[in-house]
C-alpha cells in the first residue's frame, strides 16, 4: 500500500519525507487555505520534496471551468494530480481531463455508486473519505471494502485512495481491506512506527550491553 501525507504544510512534508517511505502528498482547500500562501508556489515546492503524485484540488464547480483549472495545475508540475469532486459536473470534467492523459483524483467519495461512477470516468483514483462517514455513526471501512470489490469484480485500473484517515488502526484496515493508497496526517504518519515495547526493548538492550562493557 502506497502512503501519501494529507497536508499542505512543506515543514511537515519535509520531516515526513526525510525516512524515504512516503509515495505523494494529498491537499485539499481548506488545508491550503491553512497555509496562507501561494498555491502554485506551494506545489512546486512540495514537488521537490516528494517525487510521486501530488494531489491538487479545483474549485470550480462547472465542469467546463473545471477542465480549466485542472489543465492549469496539470502544468505546474508533471507530478500533480488534478482533484476534482463527485458531483455530475465533476465527473464530465474527469472523463475530459482523463481524455487529455491528465491524472485525476475524484474526491469527497462516500458511496460504493459514485465511486462505480468515478471508474467509468477514467479516474487515476477515488476518494473515500472514511473518518467523515465514521463520524456520522457510517462504517466507513465497508466503504472501502465495497469499492475495492467492486473495481476487482470488473478490473478497473482506478486506485482506492482511503482518505479522512484519522488514526493507525484506520491504516491497518485500509492495508487488510486492500486500498492502494492511504493518505493521512502528518501526526498519524509519525504514530505507525511508534511502540512502548519496541522502546522498552532497547532501554535494555542498551543498558545490558553498557552494564557488560563495564565488567
Ligand atoms: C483527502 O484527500 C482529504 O484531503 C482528507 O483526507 C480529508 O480529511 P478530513 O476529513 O480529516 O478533513
Amino acid at each position: 500500500m502506497k502512503l501519501y501525507l494529507d497536508t499542505a504544510n512543506v515543514k511537515e512534508i519535509q520531516e515526513g519525507a526525510k525516512l524515504g517511505l512516503i509515495d505523494g502528498v494529498t491537499t485539499n482547500p481548506s488545508l491550503v487555505a491553512k497555509e496562507g500562501r501561494s498555491f502554485k508556489e506551494m506545489l512546486l515546492e512540495i514537488c521537490k520534496m516528494v517525487d510521486g503524485p501530488i494531489s491538487a484540488e479545483v474549485v470550480a464547480i462547472e465542469s467546463e471551468a473545471m477542465v480549466k483549472e485542472g489543465r492549469d495545475l496539470a502544468k505546474v508540475h508533471k507530478n500533480i494530480v488534478v482533484k476534482v469532486p463527485l458531483i455530475p459536473e465533476g465527473l464530465r470534467a474527469t472523463k475530459q481531463l482523463a481524455a487529455e492523459g491528465i491524472r485525476v483524483n475524484v474526491t469527497l467519495c462516500f458511496s460504493p455508486t459514485q465511486a462505480l461512477l468515478a471508474a467509468k470516468a477514467g479516474a487515476w483514483c477515488v476518494s473515500p473519505f472514511i473518518g467523515r462517514l465514521d463520524d456520522v455513526s457510517s462504517d466507513g471501512m465497508a466503504l472501502i471494502r465495497q469499492i475495492v470489490s467492486i473495481y476487482k469484480n470488473y478490473d478497473f485500473k482506478t486506485q482506492v485512495l482511503v482518505a479522512s484517515v484519522r488514526h493507525p488502526q484506520h491504516v491497518v484496515e485500509a492495508a487488510l481491506a486492500g486500498g492502494h493508497i492511504c493518505t493521512m496526517p502528518y501526526a498519524v504518519f509519525q504514530q505507525l512506527v511508534k511502540h512502548p515495547l519496541t522502546d522498552l526493548g532497547l532501554k535494555k538492550f542498551l543498558a545490558d550491553w553498557e552494564a557488560m562493557n563495564k565488567k
